[in-house]
């Protein structure tokens, strides 16, 4: 199946506040709970390693994604606390105070704009893309390694959407249920019940969004393409796929990690 890089309603810059952050809240709700990403926690630990870090820039984090589960998986394990920098183009403020809570001290969400393709020089630290790298067209998706490769930070790439048939089917099914949820989920507040009078216009907004993502996914030959096209700079590239839940879960995640030869993260 070919890469078709459809609209989001997600990337206008004029989608509202309430869907943006309703999405992203029931992005985080899911996969919190669901656990798909747990899988990559001992490859990023290993990475992690390697730069000699334990400081991480999350881009693109909308709600905070599936950090709050892992950095309790980390948590369990020796090593040193993480010290966790969210990021984003239009940043869930909402959630931001109770994910700060989460870990006090350790979590900052940047509440000023920050696009994943223009960082500014003090965002130090091992890079995180979480259910995002999507988002960017081909020569953005280079233009993205390529700056993690020039600033000599370790880069985490995952993706749990998939292009494929099976993927497209399970959005299919389960985007529609899923979108009832969000009018109840944390952080709540009145302007949630919004929502519940455009529930079936949020349920065709989700399903657009979640499907349009399967489809502009990128398999791990195209980011080995992507890693290949890079000029020589001497960075490990570890390209793949995971099964999650136990390695029984029916779609994996993709999974791309760079990690400099020396340690400057
Ligand atoms: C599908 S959500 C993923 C959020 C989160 N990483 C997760 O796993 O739940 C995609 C996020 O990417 C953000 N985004 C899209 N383009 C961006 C860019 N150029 N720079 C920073 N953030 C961007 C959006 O605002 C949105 O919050």
């Amino acid at each position: 199946m070919a890469r078709v890089h459809l609209f989001e309603f997600e990337d206008q810059a004029w989608c509202p506040a309430l869907l943006r952050d309703a999405a992203t809240d029931l992005l985080r709700f899911a996969l919190n709970l669901g656990g798909h990403y747990r899988c990559v926690v001992p490859k990023l630990r290993a990475a992690l390693e390697r730069c000699g870090t334990r400081k991480v820039v999350d881009l693109c984090s909308g709600g905070g994604g599936p950090w709050p589960s892992l950095l309790l998986e980390f948590d369990a394990e020796r090593g040193g606390a993480i010290q966790l920098t969210l990021t984003d183009r239009f940043p869930n403020q909402a959630a931001a105070a109770r994910l700060e809570a989460l870990a006090p001290g350790r979590i900052h969400c940047r509440s000023e704009s920050v696009d994943a393709m223009a960082l500014s020089r003090d965002l130090a630290g091992f890079r995180t893309l979480f259910s995002c790298f999507h988002h960017f067209r081909p020569e953005a998706a280079r233009a993205l390694l390529l700056d993690a490769v020039e600033q000599g930070q370790g880069i985490g790439i995952f993706e749990v959407t998939q292009r494929g048939l099976l993927a497209l089917l399970l959005m299919l099914t389960t985007a529609p249920i899923a979108v009832l949820l969000p009018p109840f989920l944390p952080p709540w507040r009145p302007s949630r019940l919004l929502l519940i009078p455009l529930t079936p216009f949020v349920a065709l907004l989700g399903l657009w969004d979640g499907l349009v993502s399967c489809l502009r996914t990128y398999s791990p030959e195209e980011m080995r393409a992507l890693v290949a096209s890079l000029p020589d700079s001497g960075y490990a590239w570890d390209i793949g796929e995971l099964h999650y839940w136990w390695g029984l879960s029916p779609t994996p995640i993709t999974y791309l990690i760079g990690t400099p030869p020396e340690p400057r993260c």
